[in-house]
């Protein structure tokens, strides 16, 4: 992709709407070889961005789901201890003997996400998304300064694998805490925000065919004003789409009916949500149309 544009062109393609900076920030991290980290409120479409990023390359896409106790193992790679004991076993039975270099071989490794990028055939690199990086510990982000850096991994046992097509690697986080410098300074950053109005509804609008004009634009909009509300858990885009699919599915035309107030499950996740939610669905109800 040879600009900024093209790269928004080519998410467009695949029904991800890019601004300006998220188009800038792609095109860098391509061009540079970089890490993109990606921040934003939940709902803001880093998760998205990765995927249609996959599809727009045309390209495999790689899965880290970060989580509170995410291992080594998990994320990198593991040992199979089981083929390696059946090894052994097989090698008594034939009464050989196996060295340590016998059994920590390529062929005991058990490949996890981020190993799986380094060491991916090509010639298309794959794309790796870290997601969520904000969930793990944070001594886990230490473990990524090597292959943030450098795309390769060391295992003692081997030695450094070094990436003949490097992933293109993007790493999201919902901000629950801070991240390490060291690993800001690894990486590419851009803050996600709320898109703006018309790309909003731009976004819902593929997301939801089926719905009308007058219900996706006055549905996306007041979902905008919710997020000002200050709820506890503000709004993103996918609640936004599930609250227009859920309406039109109901055959709602707009937010007028009485019953809507039964749907704001889909924008409103707590108790004291709904009652806010409610209340300012009542008052938008009152608004001469
Ligand atoms: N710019 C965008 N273009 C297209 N769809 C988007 C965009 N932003 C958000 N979405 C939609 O909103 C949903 C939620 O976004 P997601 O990536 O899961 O948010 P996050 O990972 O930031 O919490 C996605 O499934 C996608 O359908
Ligand atoms: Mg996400």
């Amino acid at each position: 992709m040879k600009d900024p544009l093209a790269v928004r062109r080519r998410l467009e393609a695949v029904d991800y709407l890019a601004d300006d900076g998220m188009a800038m920030a792609v095109f860098l991290a391509l061009e540079l070889g970089k890490p993109l980290l990606l921040e934003g409120e939940p709902g803001v479409g880093k998760t998205a961005a990765a995927k249609a990023l996959a599809r727009a390359l045309d390209t495999t896409l790689i899965r880290l789901q970060c989580y509170e106790g995410l291992t080594p193992g998990e994320a990198l790679y593991e040992w199979n201890y089981q083929r390696q004991l059946l090894a052994i076993r097989l090698a008594e039975a034939r009464h050989a003997s196996l060295t340590d270099a016998d059994l920590f071989a390529v062929e005991f490794l058990q490949e996890r996400p981020i190993l799986r990028a380094v060491r991916h055939p090509g010639p298309v690199p794959p794309v790796l998304l870290i997601d969520e990086i904000d969930r793990a510990d944070d001594e886990f982000e230490a473990l990524l300064f090597e292959f943030l850096g450098e795309s390769g991994i060391t295992i003692p046992e081997l030695g450094t694998f070094t990436a003949t097509t490097p992933p293109v690697v993007v790493l999201t986080s919902n901000r629950s805490r801070d991240l390490h410098d060291a690993l800001r300074r690894r990486c590419l950053y851009h803050w996600i925000e709320f898109p703006e109005p018309g790309r909003a509804t731009e976004i819902v609008r593929r997301a939801v065919p089926g719905a009308t004009e007058r219900l996706i634009g006055t549905a996306t909009a007041f979902v905008g004003d919710v997020r000002a509300l200050g709820l506890d858990k503000a709004p993103g885009m996918a609640e936004a789409i599930d609250w227009v699919a859920a309406l039109s599915v109901l055959g709602a035309a707009d937010l007028a009916a009485d019953d809507v107030v039964r749907t704001i499950g889909a924008i409103a996740k707590t108790p004291d949500d709904r009652a806010a939610v409610a209340a300012a669905l009542a008052a938008h109800q009152e608004r001469p149309a």
